[in-house]
């Protein structure tokens, strides 16, 4: 029952290295959820690894997605050493009905590396969205 995805890049470069770090990310993050969430968080989400999200400038991107959710995109994402607040942040998503979190909410390491945060659908008229 994968509701929430994670998204992480395979065609990022680093900057400095170029190394692609995104496959190991994905392989890094299930092996996270599983050691140390309880069964209905670590399978609630399914972690996927996509060519390319558009955020090729802050290398390397990593995205959050479920059905009725607000949706982030991180870039700027280290492999290694932002992992654990990529999972810290997987908790708090997951534990949000609407996806919605404020910045001083997200795990520190993540500071200044969203990238986007679209909400599911802008409460006001169910047709066009707008107020
Ligand atoms: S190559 Fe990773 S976002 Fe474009």
């Amino acid at each position: 029952m994968d509701i929430h995805r994670i998204i992480v890049c395979t065609l990022c470069r680093d900057l400095v290295t170029g190394i692609r770090s995104g496959e190991g990310l994905c392989t890094d993050l299930r092996a996270r959820l599983a050691a140390h969430y309880e069964p209905a968080v670590a399978k609630g989400f399914a972690v996927e690894g996509v060519a390319c999200m558009a955020g090729c400038s802050r290398p390397l991107t990593v995205g959050f997605q479920a059905p009725g959710k607000a949706a982030y995109l991180f870039g700027s994402i280290d492999a290694q050493a932002d992992a654990g607040d990529l999972v810290r942040f997987a908790k708090l998503y997951a534990s949000l009905a609407d996806g919605w979190c404020n910045s001083g909410q997200r795990p520190a390491g993540l500071a200044g590396k969203t990238l986007a945060r679209i909400p599911a659908r802008i409460p006001g008229c169910p047709t066009t969205g707008r107020p």
